[in-house]
């Protein structure tokens, strides 16, 4: 006899684990299912945010800043430090605790729950009596029904055609992660978000590294002012990013990789480099799943095919994160997540796609909701902007750290912010007061008239809100 439960969630990622917990909160009887192993073959939940994404490059931005600032910028303060030396070998295993602590705060949750976990590998078995039954391959060798199911399998790196990862000399966003020794020369196809995450963090470790990206802007999706300043930024501290170009061939070999490509001028060139990164996108994960035997519709790119509940074509089966239409933001995954547990209990739950934050955490930090500019001008939108530089704001310049600005974008008539966008310090913490305005509907004025604690980098928010009725008080 097949154990049974009222909702089956595949896949232990945010989207996933999250959509377990609330689903639990509801009353369910729920099971998990995750067949990622740590490096002892036990599990090791949390999907790529946890032990290949968001959690240990956040780890390594860290511990590679601290680097940098002691190497470079500690004089400033009046500190001297000699005999500096990078101990990569600990820098890694302190990342690796880190995800540790993560991968085993959510076991704790799937207790705390009473959520029945699987390690193993879930596949649609079969329809059966209005559920599904599920196979489960793998540590837990398993046959359990569902009457709901959530698949929540996230993604995988994308490669270049006929350049696999190799994770060695090839890397994914994986390997780029544990790279054992520093390269002297690291090449990175694709400026997006893992390529300037993880270009930054082994430039500040020592790397000479050279971004190549096919798009002719840099960062087209972000505010262009924004990616200006950014660009500015990143080319001052060393990264050499080239836009326009075309990849060519990729050799590997023991001495190290060559890419040969087009640049912008229409020029062959080649780039020696130790080790390359290749991030250029993810694609959705439906491998194992055996989709075709319950007839789940896949669309061309592989991923499932859901409406804006997240339903799937199949009675009772939803699918949420990066596996469906949208970004791959983990945290848009949790919010479908929860939503989804939401709706089978007959609830409303809703995910607002226009006040999801992005965030690149670069140095400076790059944060963003809403609309840019040049997407309003394109949509015809008559705007106001008003923006205000870090260089005046008193605390930033006691961090040492002036760089950038916030934007504001707020609609012409009324006054209500469409758009905020931030460069700089603490970005990613400072978007969500911006977050939380638009969630609300706010105008630009509602932020201008809030008191925030000075000294501090929220000031800017406010100066930039103030700014949109041009009357910032300090710039
Ligand atoms: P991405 O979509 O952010 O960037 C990929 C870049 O590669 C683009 O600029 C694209 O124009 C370029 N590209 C594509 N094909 C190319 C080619 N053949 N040659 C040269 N350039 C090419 O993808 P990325 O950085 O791989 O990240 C994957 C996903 O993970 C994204 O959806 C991202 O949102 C998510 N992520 C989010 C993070 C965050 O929120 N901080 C951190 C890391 C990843």
């Amino acid at each position: 006899m097949s154990k049974q439960f009222d909702v089956v969630v595949i896949g232990g990622g945010p989207g996933g684990y999250v959509a377990a917990i609330r689903a639990a909160q509801l009353g369910f009887s729920v099971a998990a299912v995750d067949e990622a192993k740590n490096a002892k073959g036990g599990p090791a939940l949390g999907g790529t945010c946890t032990n290949v994404g968001c959690i240990p490059s956040k780890a390594l931005l860290q511990s590679s800043e601290y680097y940098e600032h002691a190497s470079k910028h500690f004089g400033e303060h009046g500190i001297e430090v000699k005999g500096l030396s990078l101990d990569l070998a600990k820098l890694l295993g302190r990342k690796d605790t880190v995800v540790k602590q993560n991968n085993d705060g959510i076991q704790y949750l799937f207790k705390k729950n009473r959520i029945t976990f699987f390690h193993g590998r879930a596949s649609f078995a079969a329809a059966k009596d209005g559920g599904y039954e599920l196979k489960v391959a793998g540590a837990a060798e398993e046959t359990i029904t569902a009457k709901h199911v959530i698949i929540a399998t996230g993604s995988n790196a994308r490669a270049l055609p006929g350049v696999p990862f190799d994770e060695e000399s090839i890397l994914s966003n994986d390997g780029a992660l544990r790279i054992g020794a520093v390269p002297k020369t690291l090449g990175v196809i694709g400026s997006g978000v893992i390529g300037l995450e993880m270009g930054s963090v082994w430039r500040r470790l020592g790397a000479d590294v050279t971004i190549l990206e096919g798009l002719p802007t840099f960062l087209g999706a972000v505010d262009e002012q924004v990616a200006k300043e950014a660009h500015k930024a990143f080319t001052k501290q060393g990264l050499k990013i080239e836009l326009g170009v075309k990849v060519g061939e990729v050799k590997s070999s023991k001495k190290g990789v060559s890419i040969a490509y087009t640049d912008a001028k229409g020029e062959a060139q080649t780039l020696h480099v130790d080790k390359l990164i290749v991030s250029i996108g993810r694609v959705p994960n439906t491998i194992g799943l055996d989709a075709g035997k319950v007839g789940l519709h896949l669309d061309e790119r592989g991923a499932i095919v859901v409406n804006d509940d997240c339903k799937t074509n199949l009675p009772n089966v939803w699918a949420v994160g990066d596996v469906v239409r949208g970004p791959m933001l983990a945290h848009k995954a949790e919010e479908e997540g929860v939503a989804v547990a939401e709706r089978i209990a007959g609830q409303h739950g809703h995910v607002n796609f226009n006040t999801i934050p992005w965030v690149i955490y670069t140095s400076p930090e790059i944060a963003w909701v809403g609309k840019t500019e040049q997407q309003l001008k394109a949509d015809g939108v008559a705007y106001k902007a008003g923006s205000f530089p870090f260089l005046a704001n008193g605390r930033a310049r006691a961090l040492g750290d002036t760089t950038g600005f916030v934007k504001f974008l707020a609609d012409a008539k009324t006054d209500e912010i469409l758009g905020v966008h931030i460069v700089g310090p603490q970005a990613s913490e400072l978007i969500s007061e911006a977050v939380v305005a638009m969630e609300f509907k706010a105008s630009a004025e509602d932020i201008a008239r809030i008191c925030h604690a000075h000294p501090s980098l929220s000031e800017a928010t406010k100066e930039a809100a103030l700014a949109v009725d041009k009357r910032t008080l300090n710039f």
